[in-house]
């Protein structure tokens, strides 16, 4: 009887480990790139077979916060004539952004990847924080067509530059896969 209960938490622990197995190998030291490429194939993993593109870009999110502890990491989706507030991580964020405002909205509007060493001197910056002080921003493809941009803040200056453009954009070109 004791076994049987015994078996049965034995069990329970092992179909829990197996069942939780979305836990990320974060490395704490190296170069930007080898962060990146540490992160790429795991992020490929965690949303390999899933279709379900909020819960992705919230697993995106949360990956990119955890190894690189960036100040606000996260997409705002295209719904209707405007920016949306999506999956993030970090502070509060502005929820609505016009199309060709701030520096997501004009990502969204040019097609392009928006680095911004300073947001103090982009005309028109969104300072959804204080705090935040630098900024990247791509735009997100699906199917050929942009349904957001992924937003990327630092509370340092000029914290961004091509490599997390070039490595961001591999990032989120899965989900387009
Ligand atoms: N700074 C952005 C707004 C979004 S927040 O930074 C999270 C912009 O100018 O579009």
């Amino acid at each position: 009887m004791l076994h049987g209960s015994f078996s049965r938490i034995l069990f329970s622990f092992a179909y829990i480990s197996f069942t939780m197995a979305e836990d990320l190998k974060i490395i704490g030291s190296g170069t930007k790139e080898a962060q990146y490429q540490s992160l790429l194939p795991q992020i490929a993993a965690l949303i390999q077979g899933e279709n379900d593109l909020i819960a992705n870009l919230g697993n995106i999110a949360a990956a990119l916060r955890e190894q690189f502890k960036w100040f606000w990491v996260g997409f705002y989706l295209v719904k209707n004539d405007e920016l949306v507030l999506g999956p993030f991580q970090g502070p509060v964020a502005c929820t609505r952004i016009k199309k060709g405002k701030g520096v997501c909205g004009a990502s969204w509007e040019k097609e392009e990847t928006l680095i911004v060493p300073d947001v103090d001197a982009f005309p028109g910056h969104i300072a959804c924080s204080s705090a935040s002080k630098s900024e990247i921003v791509l735009p997100v493809y699906k199917d050929g067509l942009v349904i957001g941009v992924l937003d990327v803040d630092s509370e340092y200056i000029a914290h961004f530059d091509e490599v997390d453009a070039v490595y961001l954009n591999d990032i989120i070109k899965l989900i387009d896969a």
